[in-house]
């Protein structure tokens, strides 16, 4: 298990709802994209990393490709990732998952940190 330091990301009023949103982080020092969720109060992180091969999941810097079902679709090779646990439904990771990162609420802000 690792301990990432608490980074601030945003205020949660800033994620669109239901939208994949990506920001350049400082994550235990290394400069990381990450994937973030909002759906509803809930806030969901993932690095921005397909298993398959580690290259990342925009096409272009925070533009995705969703399948007609909602599923984000890796651009390199077509591994299809459900939004709820991360995991790969089809491709050449298929039952690999995404990176997903500890998220916490306090104050209307959203902060990534603590265990991963
Ligand atoms: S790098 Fe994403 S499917 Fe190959």
């Amino acid at each position: 298990m690792n301990l990432l330091p608490t980074t601030v990301v945003a205020a949660i009023d800033q994620l669109p709802e239901g939208q994949l949103v990506e920001r350049e982080l400082s994550l235990a020092g290394e400069l990381e994209s990450v994937l973030l969720l909002r759906r509803g109060g809930q806030v969901q992180a993932w690095l921005n990393l397909c298993p398959h091969a580690g290259r990342r999941l925009d096409y272009a810097p925070g533009q995705f490709l969703l399948s007609a079902g909602g599923e984000l679709v890796c651009p390199v090779h077509g591994a299809t990732f459900e939004l709820q646990a991360g995991v790969c439904t089809a491709g050449p990771c298929r039952g690999q998952s995404l990176k997903a990162l500890p998220v916490q609420l306090a104050d209307g802000q959203v902060l990534l940190g603590g265990s991963c």
